[in-house]
């Protein structure tokens, strides 16, 4: 088959160049945002005189009947074709003739692709973007039900300190905040048109670029056109925020899975977001969580990707660029979906408040609260926490807890202690006296909810 650039040659590609060269198996996905380019640069091209008004409207019309076709699936491409550039303007020529050999005058597909990509990620940005928002939501209103649901706090997955399971969801919560201004500055980044750079170095013809910008939607033009035609930064960013996104994900979901096991049952994840056994009767197993899990090393494995395609190419296009795409296309269905099954998961999960709660009656948990209860009476902290020390190993030999030892024997132990210690070592207590400042408190968590009610209005 001839080739739209086979001016040059003499000889024919085997049939392995083609297959192996091309991108059109997975740039198909961009055609929708060529063909809304090309229309752009025809209605520039007419406009600065660079085609008469009568070719333009030709080659505009045979762009609106592509764009049809698009919409009921009605286009057929092939490899031959390579990619979705030249697919797209052979089928133009199919449709309006020679004339659409007019539509490549001061554009290069260099230029082109990487205004397909720019359009195709500001879009998928802005749907990210939503998810995320979705998510925080969906954690927000989870945290508020959960306010006075007590748990046992972790360090180093050891019971630490009782804290409000609303204020652990809360803290998922700030992290796609973060998330989302991440994605909302990428956004801002990919916001640049690099449309009229031509194949490097810019055009003799007296384009107008901010025309075509404008008729993107772009709200800036690169400024260089070298860097226009070679800059995949603003991938690679987006890579690398979906990699800290799926990370945030996969931490929660070891959580959930971990909270959803016979030993916690903390949690039940509802029947729609578990499966089953092939063997096992019993068993509900937490596949979605898992997946999400595993898909983080997917992100990951893009983002890797991409930066080694890129860190040895010199400027400008070299076709090493093509292997940018596969990995955006990935790890965007990744994460919308991700983010979409993590809302469901949240929204319909059970929380066994009963359970959570249980998990903090018999284990030393409330340590501390002790020991704050002698530092409070003006014993210098770390006696205290020596003193406390002392009881919590008698406690396990003896085979019970703080809240077990009597009166008596804490006045033989310190004489300031009273019978108020007591509330004191109730978690509830333990958990509404941590009222500083992003503490676990029930205030404080009444508070960071409100904020973060406002947060999502804006
Ligand atoms: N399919 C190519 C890509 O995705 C389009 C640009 C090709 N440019 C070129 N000079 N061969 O990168």
């Amino acid at each position: 088959m001839k080739k739209l650039w086979s001016g040059r040659f003499t000889g024919e590609n085997e049939d392995w160049v083609d297959t192996f060269g091309a991108s059109i198996s997975f740039d198909h996905q961009m055609a929708k945002q060529d063909i809304l380019g090309s229309l752009a640069h025809v209605k520039m091209l007419s406009h600065c005189g660079i085609i008469t008004e009568d070719e333009g409207q030709q080659i505009k019309a045979g762009l609106k009947n592509l764009q049809e076709k698009l919409d009921h699936n009605k286009l057929t491409f092939t490899i031959q074709n390579e990619d979705i550039h030249l697919n797209l303007e052979a089928l133009l020529h199919e449709e309006i003739g020679p004339v659409a050999g007019k539509l490549h005058t001061a554009r290069s597909r260099n230029d082109q692709v990487a205004t397909d990509m720019h359009l195709y990620l500001k879009e998928t940005l802005t749907t990210v973007i939503e998810k995320i928002y979705q998510l925080r939501s969906v954690l927000v209103n989870k945290a508020a039900e959960n306010i006075a649901t007590i748990m046992p706090g972790y360090t180093h997955m050891q019971h630490a300190q009782p804290i409000s399971f609303g204020h652990h969801l809360l803290a998922y919560y700030q992290m796609f905040t973060r998330d989302q201004k991440r994605m909302e500055e990428n956004l801002q980044h990919t916001d640049i048109s690099p449309l009229g750079a031509a194949a490097l170095a810019g055009t003799t013809f007296p384009i107008d670029r901010q025309l075509t910008a404008d008729e993107l939607g772009f709200s800036y033009l690169y400024d260089n056109s070298l860097d226009a035609v070679s800059d995949r930064d603003f991938i690679i960013e987006y890579l690398s925020n979906a990699s800290i996104l799926m990370m945030h994900l996969s931490r929660f979901c070891e959580e959930l899975i971990l909270w959803s096991t016979h030993e916690f049952q903390f949690v039940e994840i509802s029947d729609t977001f578990s499966t089953g056994s092939s063997i096992m009767p019993q068993k509900k197993n937490p596949d979605m969580a898992e997946l999400i899990r595993g898909k983080t090393g997917r992100a990951y494995g893009n983002l890797v990707q991409l930066l080694t395609v890129m860190k040895g190419l010199p400027l400008a296009y070299n076709k090493d660029l093509q292997e940018d795409k596969e990995g955006m296309f990935d790890t965007s269905e990744a994460i919308i979906s991700s983010l979409e099954i993590m809302s469901g998961l949240i929204e319909t999960m059970k929380v066994n408040q009963t359970t959570m709660q249980k998990a903090t009656e018999k284990d030393f948990s409330n340590a501390t609260e002790l020991a704050d209860y002698l530092a409070n009476k003006g014993i210098p902290f770390r006696q205290a926490h020596e003193i406390v020390g002392k009881l919590v190993l008698e406690c396990i030999q003896q085979g019970n807890y703080l809240q077990d030892i009597p009166l008596k024997k804490y006045q033989e132990v310190s004489s300031v202690i009273e019978a108020d210690v007591y509330d004191k070592l109730s978690a509830t207590t333990a958990v509404k006296s941590r009222n500083s400042a992003g503490g676990t408190g029930f205030d404080q968590v009444k508070a960071q909810i409100e904020k973060a009610r406002k947060e999502l209005q804006n």
